[in-house]
């Protein structure tokens, strides 16, 4: 084992990627989603500071199990789940908002290493920020080299690091945002940047009484609707839009066809809405929906079915008792690195 003291102290660093294609700007994505029949507005656009903030906050309620589920399987099987990685391996994460659940994972890695280096990939720079100062204070021999990006220029930028062996980790069942499809494309992309020593360790929700899964997303206390209306105080600040927060209401529900909570802002009067920016503005019938995340939630045969479509192979799947959760780590299929 080693010491703390064995080793300096590293200043975090946080880069802001030059994207590598270029990304439709927040007013064009807000007039694609508005302009549509059935109105949607993407999921990046809920973490501004007070975003994942607010965002921290869901993660520590009573009803959202999925953070402490995930927490427990990690502070259960990290030790076993890293054992078998290089001396050299890099930690890489997509989504890492403040990487507090990565403590297991830095942990058990730094107790047979004397450097280890930690990637994390968010589309909040204060989330990152914070992350990095709070890490390398209490990981002296932690490398923290945070990157501000989405998640696909971070997967790009993790292609172009020079290690030995990436650990990616995609925690939080951050892979059921995606739409089914896409959940799918987005690992073989994720796949084919790796080669046959990368892993990935994924944290995946899985399907459960509707009850329970209505509830971690519209949650007593009132902060996942205060979640999902923010989104519209960031468009009112970052766009000049007008929308009225008190003339929306969030709604959560389990679509059990598609397999998914989907949230959405529901207009609770008829309403014209300004957005400056795009110097126009966008007519809301009373209950008309913005439909703002899904959240796919996955049988064990439909997860094994979405890796191996995705491009990759399980080495180990653990979960909870009750099979609320999954953590699977993952190596990628040989015919998807060619
Ligand atoms: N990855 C998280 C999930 O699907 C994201 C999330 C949790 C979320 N609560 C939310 C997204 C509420 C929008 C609204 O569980």
């Amino acid at each position: 084992m080693f010491t703390p003291q064995d080793t300096p102290t590293s200043t975090p660093h946080v880069q802001r990627l030059p994207a590598a294609r270029r990304q439709a700007t927040m007013a064009e994505l807000v007039a694609q989603g508005l302009e549509r029949a059935a109105k949607s507005l993407p999921p990046m656009l809920f973490y501004d500071a007070r975003g994942s903030e607010l965002f921290e906050q869901i993660c520590r309620l009573e009803a959202y199990y999925v953070t402490r589920t995930e927490r427990a399987l990690l502070a259960e099987h990290a030790y076993a789940l890293t054992r078998r990685l290089e001396p050299a391996v890099t930690v890489a994460e997509l989504g890492s908002g403040s990487s507090e659940k990565t403590d297991l994972v830095l942990e058990a890695l730094l107790g047979t290493r004397e450097h280890l280096r930690y990637v994390p990939v968010d589309i909040s720079a204060a989330a990152l920020e914070a992350a990095a100062e709070r890490l390398v204070a209490r990981f002296p021999r932690l490398e923290v080299r945070g990157l501000c990006a989405e998640y696909q220029d971070g997967v790009q930028h993790l292609a172009r690091l020079d290690a030995d062996q990436h650990l990616v980790l995609f925690l939080g069942s951050n892979i059921g945002n995606f739409e089914a499809d896409e959940a799918a494309a987005f690992l073989n992309r994720l796949a084919r940047a790796m080669r046959p020593q990368d892993r990935l360790l994924l944290g995946v929700d899985m399907v459960k009484d509707r009850a329970i899964l209505e509830r971690a997303y519209d949650d007593p206390e009132g902060v996942t609707a205060a979640f999902n209306l923010n989104m519209l105080a960031h468009l009112n600040h970052a766009l000049g839009a007008n929308f009225d927060l008190a003339a929306f209401r969030h709604e959560a529900f389990f679509n059990a066809r598609a397999s998914r909570v989907e949230m959405h802002l529901v207009s609770t009067k008829a309403q014209d809405v300004h957005v400056a920016a795009l110097g126009r503005s966008f007519h809301f019938e009373e209950g008309e929906s913005i439909h703002t995340e899904n959240s796919h939630k996955y049988t064990p045969e439909a997860l094994e079915g979405l890796i191996a479509a995705g491009g990759w192979r399980t080495l180990e799947r653990v979960t909870d008792d009750a099979g609320a959760f999954s953590l699977c780590l993952l190596a990628p299929r040989p015919e998807v690195l060619a």
